[in-house]
């Protein structure tokens, strides 16, 4: 049964729930599209309660803002936010950092929990910057708490089939792997990064430092690698290789930084991560990610192979295109996906499910799912940090050497 108003708490006034210019997310938007009249943001929670303001001020005129009220903790929205005013959905896009543990500060999930027991959470990719055991044991406390997390790729039409099975048949990935009873044999992922314009000292230079945010792999190429699982299944753990091209090395200088860094060489991220895997099914895996390309767009691509079959995926942020090749047409059959809005489509899809209108199963990745491309994001990046520290170690080692070979 579909209810009036819908009541939504924001949990961040950053680039994820209100926009920025380089990138097409926006999860307020989307609320705005699903929900037109019966939007009824109810809060807006951040400790930085004048950007909350600011921002709200620029939903003036907006509809679904006229009661918006600011808070500068989930605490304080939630003893403010009952009866009718209670949110019938929490949007966390917050960092990271303050995620997926049990830790006092880092604990978003549950600091919600306490506050609006059992409402529904979108929360953002990824799941926490901390131990994989840590964000289980989030899962655990959540309990039957419904979740959606934001790896929106796999709502793109040309992967899913489309909304709740909703649109008409589309020639998609994970529908042709069904109906063709298909075992994906091999995923190879590309994700290159352009740099040129992505940092400044003030700025998001954070996303280059490993002392400030996570590194690449587990928060950005996280979005390639959830595909691979969702198409091909858990990886083994354990088969997991990584190399990385480090800023030390020949290679590894970015002639476009724009912004003098003062990064310390051992916290500045990966140039370039090359990693190889096994799927529990025994089907391979190659990923390659690049801080690598100067001005313009990222360039992002996955190929699934299966006996006879390669589905190529190309530019999903941008204007998707599904290439497949089939057993008895050697020529490949382009689809281009021009008004697919995968963020529309995961918020809506979830707002749908919590309204009852569609079945819980039209959540494409819940909490518990996406812990699965967390563990795998994290043993890339552990096994590129360990082969990365044995690599210098061998080389101060080697240097010492030729020093007192030097001295003698
Ligand atoms: N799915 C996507 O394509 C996509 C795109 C952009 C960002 N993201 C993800 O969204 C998340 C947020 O990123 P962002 O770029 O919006 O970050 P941001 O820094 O722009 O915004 C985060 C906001 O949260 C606020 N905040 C801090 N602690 C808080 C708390 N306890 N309660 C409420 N608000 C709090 C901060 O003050 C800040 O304003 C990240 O995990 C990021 O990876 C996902």
């Amino acid at each position: 049964m579909v209810s009036q108003p819908f009541n939504v708490l924001l949990l961040g006034a950053g680039a994820v729930n209100f926009g920025t210019p380089e990138g097409p997310w926006c999860h307020t938007t989307r609320l705005e599209r699903k929900l037109g009249a019966r939007l009824n943001v109810v809060g807006l929670v951040d400790p930085v309660t004048s950007k909350a303001e600011a921002r709200l001020a620029e939903k003036r005129g907006v509809v679904g803002y006229e009661h918006t009220e600011v808070f500068g903790s989930i605490a304080a929205a939630g003893e403010a936010l009952t009866g009718t005013r209670a949110p019938a959905l929490v949007v966390a896009g917050v960092q990271p950092e303050i995620r997926g543990s049990h830790a006092p500060g880092r604990d978003v999930e549950l600091q919600v929990q306490r506050a609006f027991p059992s409402t529904p959470l979108f929360v953002e990719k990824p799941l926490s910057s901390s131990p994989v055991a840590e964000v289980v044991a989030v899962a655990a406390a959540l309990g039957g708490t419904r979740t959606s997390v934001g790896y929106m790729f796999r709502y793109l039409e040309g992967l899913c089939g489309g909304w709740a099975g909703l649109t008409p048949a589309v020639q998609t990935i994970r529908r042709l792997i069904a109906e063709h009873g298909l075992q994906v044999t091999a995923t190879v992922a590309q994700y290159y990064m352009a740099y040129e314009h992505a940092g400044t000292p003030e700025r998001h230079a954070g996303y280059f430092d490993l002392g400030v945010e996570v590194g690449p792999i587990v928060s950005q190429a996280t979005h390639i690698v959830d595909l691979c699982v969702y198409l091909a299944g858990p990886a083994d753990l354990a088969s997991v290789h990584t190399h990385t091209l480090e800023v030390d090395e020949g290679p590894g200088v970015l002639s476009k930084l724009g912004w003098s860094s003062d990064i310390p060489t051992a916290r500045h991220i990966p140039r370039v991560t090359t990693a190889v895997w096994k799927y529990a099914t025994g089907a391979v895996a190659t990923l390659v990610h690049g801080v690598s390309l100067h001005d313009g767009d990222y360039e992002t691509e996955l190929v699934v192979l299966a006996d006879g079959w390669k589905f190529k995926l190309v530019d999903p942020y941008g204007v998707p295109r599904l290439h497949v090749r089939r057993p008895g047409q050697p020529e490949e059959a382009v689809t281009v996906y021009k008004d697919d809005d995968p963020f529309f489509t995961e918020m809506a899809t979830f707002i749908d499910v919590i309204e009852g209108v569609v079945d819980e199963s039209a959540v494409l990745s819940t909490y518990n799912e996406a812990i699965r491309t967390y563990e795998l994001t994290w043993a890339i990046r552990n096994d590129g940090d360990k082969n990365r520290d044995e690599r210098r170690a061998r080389a101060a080692q080697a240097n010492g050497k030729s020093a007192s070979n030097g001295a003698a």
